[in-house]
């Protein structure tokens, strides 16, 4: 790489994740950038060397096989690259009712939201710990803060997110490295069509913030050394809000919140 720090960026080839990139490349970092999508991310890398003059190393991998995080470090031992930050971005969702959702999706939702994230953070932790610094962002969701009729899986692997982050950042205190999980409310990127979104009651009434405000509103907090950053005031009224609801009442409440939206008939 070219010296400067550098930044690992899991699912950089699309929305937040593609965003995080700019906004690192932006200042002054190095980047090592992963998804499936290998077109999308020499794209993106032509414009941040362009633009601010990043070195930027592309590594192609689904997130799903088990033993991708292993092949990842191995990968950057034998390039000699130290990541400074990690950011666990990758992700996605599936909408629908549990009994007939996909379970060999939804496996993969788990390999790559939660299995590839804690691994990730395993084998690149203890060379930030033993260098007395690094940061790590991970990315969750709203999602967290209750669980998800219509999306039930997904919001159970955010839940996950957001607990085994706030148990590590606390375990991290005094060593020089922190952690901040990123919880961004409904966003405008590939992931509503992914997760097959389109009937959803949330996506009707919810207007989308932009990747590239959730990006930068997560840079600042990760160096503020927040450990819980949620962006936009209706998106932490909406998480911190659900905590004073019986459970019940927060699951009716989202199960109300994420069913298909039925146009009403006409004449
Ligand atoms: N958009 C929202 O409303 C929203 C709200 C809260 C939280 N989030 C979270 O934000 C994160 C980024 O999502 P986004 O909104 O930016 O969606 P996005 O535009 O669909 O981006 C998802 C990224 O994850 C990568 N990814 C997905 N499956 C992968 C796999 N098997 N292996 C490697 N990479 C994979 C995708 O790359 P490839 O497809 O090229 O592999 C892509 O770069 C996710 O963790 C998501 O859960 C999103």
């Amino acid at each position: 790489m070219n010296g400067k720090p550098t930044a690992l960026i899991t699912g950089a080839s699309s929305g937040i994740g593609a965003q995080l990139a700019q906004v690192f490349a932006r200042h002054g970092y190095d980047l090592v950038l992963i998804a499936r999508s290998g077109a999308q991310l020499n794209h993106l890398a032509e414009i941040l060397a362009t633009e601010h003059q990043a070195a930027v190393k592309i590594l192609i991998h689904d997130l799903s096989h088990p033993n991708a995080p292993e092949v990842i470090t191995a990968q950057l031992q034998q390039t000699g690259i130290d990541v400074n930050i990690l950011v666990n971005n990758a992700g996605f969702g599936s909408y629908g009712l549990f009994a007939e959702t996909d379970a060999g999706v939804e496996w993969q939702m788990m390999q790559v939201n939660m299995v590839a994230l804690t691994q990730l953070t395993k084998l690149l932790l203890p060379g930030m710990i033993q260098r007395g610094s690094g940061k790590i962002l991970n990315v969750a969701s709203t999602a967290a803060f209750q669980p998800g009729p219509w999306m039930a899986v997904y919001y159970a692997t955010k839940a996950y997110v957001l607990s085994f982050s706030e148990a590590l950042a606390t375990e991290l205190r005094g060593t020089g490295v922190t952690l901040t999980v990123l919880c961004p409310g409904p966003t405008a990127s590939a992931f509503q069509a992914r997760a097959q979104m389109g009937q959803s009651k949330i996506l009707q009434d919810r207007e989308l913030m932009s990747a590239a405000t959730v990006a930068e509103f997560g840079y600042r907090a990760l160096f503020a050394g927040r450990v819980i950053a949620i962006p936009g005031w209706q998106n932490r009224f909406l998480a911190w809000g659900v905590r004073w609801l019986p459970r019940r009442w927060a699951c009716a409440l989202v199960a109300q919140m994420q069913a298909p939206h039925i146009e009403p008939e006409v004449g």
